[in-house]
């Protein structure tokens, strides 16, 4: 029955590989959301796809979410030449959700180092260039961030995440007014791959992502379906990891 199952999967995985325009799919079995032992193995798979593309030297920029905390938990391998960065900062999550947090983290179940973003959340841009302006050190790690070889990162359902950031009801009715269902990096996205709202921080945008070798994303759950598909329409992603239960929601959307 296993072997069917993922039998199954693998033919799942190289359809939406084929429909979403993306280098591979991996779809472990089962359901993140209802699981937690699901949720720990998306947390492995992605680490195990990361692990693949890690060579010397590189640097990996990681965003923060809960899923994002498994992934760097799972990592139980040693490349001590790697630098973690944020890949964004300031987004207004939780302290262990941060994408800092997880970067520290993951550097030290690397053996490699970390560098940290310290900005703080809901800042405008013009204000943040100012802080840049004046911190060197702050200023070394945009550039680094920039410099990306390697980007993991999570995606979140557009309503949830405006909320969990403690957006203003106005800023989130308007998000959701331009149809955004997806959101990576604090962008907002509409189906079928269009950038709506863009939260003001330093980083990676999702425009940025082109120049950056390798782009893992991770997401589960059936409820993260549409969130999953507008940000893999924005075209910059090369390898998505997902469950089961969203890869057949995805299937039956697409
Ligand atoms: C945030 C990231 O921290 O986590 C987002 O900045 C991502 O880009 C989100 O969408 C996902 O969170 P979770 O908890 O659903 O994995």
């Amino acid at each position: 029955e296993y072997i069917r199952i993922l039998h199954n999967l693998v033919g799942l995985e190289a359809e939406l590989a084929q429909r979403l325009n993306l280098m591979q799919v991996v779809i472990i079995p089962g359901d993140s959301e209802a699981d937690s032992a699901v949720r720990r193995e998306l947390g492995r798979a992605t680490a195990s796809v990361l692990r693949q593309h890690l060579g010397d030297n590189m640097i990996v920029a990681v965003s923060g979410g809960s899923t994002m905390a498994k992934v760097a938990e799972a990592v139980n391998f040693s490349v001590p030449t790697t630098t973690v960065v944020p890949a964004r900062g300031g987004l207004g999550e939780v302290v262990e959700y941060q994408a800092n947090t997880i970067a520290a983290v993951m550097a030290n179940k690397l053996g490699g180092r970390y560098r940290l973003l310290h900005i703080p959340d809901g800042v405008n841009e013009e204000t943040l260039e100012a802080i840049l302006d004046g911190d060197t050190n702050l200023r070394a790690v945009a550039d680094m961030i920039k410099k990306a070889n390697i980007l993991v990162h999570g995606i979140g359902q557009a309503g949830e995440m405006a909320e969990r950031r403690g957006m203003a009801a106005a800023t989130i009715a308007d998000i959701e007014q331009h149809g955004a269902v997806g959101e990576a990096l604090g962008q907002y996205c509409a189906l079928p791959g269009k950038i709506v709202y863009v939260t003001s921080s330093i980083g990676l945008k999702l425009d940025d992502l082109a120049g950056i070798d390798t782009v893992i994303a991770v997401a589960g759950g059936s409820a993260k379906a549409k969130a999953i598909l507008a940000v893999a329409g924005t075209g910059e992603q090369s390898v998505l990891v997902t469950d089961e239960a969203a890869a057949k929601a995805i299937q039956l959307l697409i």
